[in-house]
């Protein structure tokens, strides 16, 4: 399959832009974003020299687990380059403990726009250096094609493929995690259900966790 790139310089946010455009297999690519936003419409910095974009798909799959797809293709495309990332539910992509990537996948009128920041050649706001890196040494324009390589491989998987690329490119499970959801606790995560979901016991019940925040709580 290929998809079609649409650059711009400067946008408010690329999930906007692709809310707009609407067509399948187009990605959205800008240089900087005024309003990059992540999860919680929390704020995504998006200064020059990252990899800000948004891929239009209607995939037959559960729109829940794009954004494990999302985050399991830029792992293997980072892998391209030897680098070794790995994936904390349910959509960050980690380096050395640090976030390196975000997904965001948000559906509109039936299409799914994955939305993928990547940390590379830009610069990381002082106050998130302690939990946020980038990757200086590799350029967007490179990377690019790899991910959507790797994209359009998996969107032709089975969802259990998905979901076991997922597990092996983990870094969540096994460990013990905290789980910010309505309420707050503490836990091992145990697995991903067939949904995505996160599995996690805690004080001997097992929770399953839809939309929650997670942190975990070992060294990495
Ligand atoms: C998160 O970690 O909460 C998700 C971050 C997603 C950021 C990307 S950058 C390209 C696309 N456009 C946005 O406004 N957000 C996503």
């Amino acid at each position: 399959m290929e998809f079609q790139i649409i650059r711009f310089s400067y946008v408010s946010s690329t999930q906007d832009i692709a809310k707009n455009v609407l067509r399948e297999n187009v990605v959205i690519l800008a240089d900087t974003q005024q309003n990059g936003r992540g999860r919680f419409g929390r704020t995504w910095h998006s200064p020059p020299g990252g990899l800000w974009m948004s891929v239009i798909l209607r995939p037959r799959i559960d729109s829940h687990l794009i954004s494990l797809l999302g985050g399991v293709a830029i792992v293997s495309a980072l892998e391209k380059f030897n680098i070794k990332a790995c994936l904390k539910w349910p959509n960050d992509v980690l380096l050395n403990g640090k976030k390196l990537a975000g997904l965001l996948g948000e559906v509109h009128k039936g299409y799914v726009l994955l939305g993928m920041g990547i940390n590379l050649q830009n610069e990381i706001p002082p106050e998130l250096k302690d939990t946020a890196i980038n990757l200086p040494e590799i350029n967007r324009e490179e990377l690019l094609p790899r991910i959507l390589e790797e994209l359009d491989n998996m969107l032709s998987m089975e969802k259990e493929d998905i979901l076991n690329l997922w597990r092996e490119k983990n870094c969540t499970l096994g460990r013990k995690v905290r789980v910010r959801e309505i309420e707050e606790y503490d836990g091992i995560a145990r697995d991903i259900d067939e949904k995505g979901f996160l599995i996690v016991e805690s004080e001997g019940k097992i929770r399953r966790v839809m939309a929650g925040d997670v942190e975990i709580l070992e060294k990495l």
